[in-house]
């Protein structure tokens, strides 16, 4: 796992952006026929700057997404998809509707499908079909959840409804009027197991808020109750995050991830 620690959100939004739009762009270069990238992005405060970025390069005419495939992580159950805070809606606001992308190339689960596992098990098929994720973006939550695999997630979890607990609520809940009711109880999400099989992952993780997820990420070890934990069995994950993130890391771990980083970096590996 590769620990990217910067100044603040900003300087997380402006790596996380440029580390995608490389990964875009390098597979269009290598342009395989008939092969799209397949990327995996999330929704939430996290990844907000980012997705910013992302449309200023588009808008430069620096990045493309015409032959980007995008599947989200997750949805809420039963509002409607126009809802101000549904996940297609945050979406199209923030990426969807300023880049290039078809509307026949993004993917979201349907939370108001009649049949909810089967929506579930379309997905799956959908992102196999695609080819697989090349790169799954996501945030964490405070309880160290990925997408929406709350704590007690199966590590091998595929996508699935999963219940959302009272603390995902209650911080959710700012965007519902702050109202933790208000906040759908369930929701459908990519599982544990489904962004395990991604390429890579790139995590983003910004505030003291994030801090104790982080730790139980990198300096403990697997386990169900910190789903984001889970990804140190995977072959290549970056997390990048600031430095309030970091607040309960060792000090010398802090200083580790630094030093392999500036050694990769004088190497030519970042
Ligand atoms: C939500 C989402 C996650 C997101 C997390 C953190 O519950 N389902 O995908 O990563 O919370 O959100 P934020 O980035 O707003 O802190």
């Amino acid at each position: 796992m590769r620990l990217i620690i910067r100044k603040d959100y900003d300087a997380v939004s402006e790596w996380a952006a440029n580390f995608v739009a490389r990964r875009i762009l390098a597979a269009a270069k290598a342009g395989e026929a008939g092969r799209r990238f397949v990327l995996g992005l999330p929704t939430g405060s996290s990844p907000l700057g980012m997705y910013e970025r992302l449309v200023a390069l588009h808008r430069r005419g620096a990045l493309s997404f015409r032959d980007v495939v995008t599947f989200n992580m997750d949805e809420y159950v039963g509002i409607p998809e126009d809802h101000p805070q549904s996940y297609h809606t945050f979406m199209r606001e923030r990426l969807f509707s300023h880049v290039d992308i078809p509307a026949s190339s993004t993917n979201i689960l349907n939370g108001n499908a009649p049949d909810l596992e089967a929506e579930c098990a379309r997905y799956e098929a959908a992102i196999v079909a695609a080819g697989g994720i090349d790169l799954f973006v996501g945030g964490v939550g405070e309880d160290g959840h990925i997408a929406f695999n709350e704590p007690g997630s199966s590590l091998s979890s595929r996508t699935r409804v999963k219940t959302l607990t009272r603390d995902t609520r209650t911080v959710n809940s700012r965007f519902f009027g702050g109202d933790p009711a208000a906040v759908p109880p369930t929701a459908l999400t990519v599982g544990v197991g489904t962004i395990m099989d991604s390429r890579e992952v790139l995590i983003l993780v910004s505030g003291a808020n994030k801090a104790r997820a982080l730790r139980h990420a990198i300096e403990e070890g697997v386990n169900h109750l910190w789903t984001f934990s889970c990804l140190q069995l995977h072959p290549k994950v970056v997390v990048v995050c600031d430095e309030k993130a970091t607040d309960e890391l060792k000090v010398g771990t802090a200083r580790y991830f630094n030093e392999i980083e500036a050694a990769n970096f004088d190497n030519g590996l970042a």
